[in-house]
């Protein structure tokens, strides 16, 4: 892809992964077994870093491996091939939720809880006594703008609420790494504008990592740092770019010339990208 001022192609980093590293894939490989006994190769050769503090867009089309890739992260799927290390150390198929929030790519909000008791259920898990559980909800539901609405259940609310609730729910445990899975794709431009405002803030106020999957090329312009963009299946790094530009982004000159760029780059590489 051309090189612009605010755009730095690089080839994918081998060197040893360290502390600096939230996130390492190192020749990344994985198969799924299908039912006639063949197998689908949906990653091949998958290598980059997530910095530290970092946003790293995965920009893809549709079964390019983006979710399968959060997946690995998360340590619910192991890779066939190569190594994934989250935090310099090898994923070892047991999850830590204390380090990682995930935002799938569905909400997945439990009907019949209210948003208070969907984000306090991230805690669950641990030692924290329930009082102490509630009050972190709270605090973090008021975090994303929710306070008035811990009460209601997810029928009760709208999209951009529910996506905040999800957003609560993924922060509440204070995780170094947030792992997110197109969490914006279902909201309407202006409710996912604000989402990427407020995903931002929250950025710039905690030192955590961001992964965020889209098959939306201005999405990943607008958050990025660094994108990374994958080709069709079976998904391979088909170009990196740098992000320098300040943001807010949306709609200047530089951030559109690069979703240009970056449109140009991916003409032709999938027919059911839509661009
Ligand atoms: N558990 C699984 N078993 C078998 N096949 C799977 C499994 N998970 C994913 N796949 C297949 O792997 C391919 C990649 O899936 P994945 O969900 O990672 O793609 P994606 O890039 O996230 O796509 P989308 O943008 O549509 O969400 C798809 O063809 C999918 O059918
Ligand atoms: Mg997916």
């Amino acid at each position: 892809m051309d090189a612009t001022p605010h755009a730095t192609p690089t080839t994918s980093s081998h060197a040893p992964p360290d502390h600096r590293h939230a996130l390492a894939f190192r020749h990344v490989g994985k198969r799924f077994g299908r039912a006639d006994g063949t197998s689908l190769e949906v990653l091949r050769d998958v290598s980059f870093d997530v910095p530290a503090g970092s946003v790293v867009s995965i920009l893809g089309p549709s079964g390019s491996g983006k979710s399968t890739l959060l997946n690995m992260a998360a340590g619910l799927l192991t890779p066939d091939e190569g190594r994934v290390l989250v935090l310099g150390h090898e994923t070892s198929g047991t999850v830590d939720w204390s380090r990682l929030g995930y935002m799938f790519q569905d909400d997945r909000l439990l009907p019949w809880r209210s948003a208070l008791g969907n984000v306090a259920l991230a805690l669950e898990a641990g030692s924290i006594g329930s009082r102490e559980r509630r009050r972190r909800a709270e605090h973090e539901l008021a975090r994303v703008g929710l306070a008035d609405f811990a009460g209601a259940y997810p029928h009760q609310l709208s999209g951009g609420m529910r996506s905040r609730v999800a957003l609560a729910r993924s922060l509440v445990t204070e995780p170094d790494i947030l792992l997110m899975d197109e969490p914006f794709s279902r909201l309407d431009a202006q409710t996912r504008t604000t989402m990427h405002h407020e995903l931002l803030r929250i950025h710039r106020e905690r030192a955590m990592s961001i992964v965020f999957v889209t098959h939306d090329v201005e999405e990943a312009v607008i958050l990025a740092d660094h994108i990374v963009m994958l080709s069709p299946r079976p998904g391979r790094v088909h170009a990196e770019t740098t992000v320098t530009l300040p943001h807010p982004r949306l709609g200047t000159p530089q951030a559109q010339a690069l979703v240009a760029d970056l449109r140009a780059a991916i003409a032709g590489l999938s027919s059911d990208w839509v661009i």
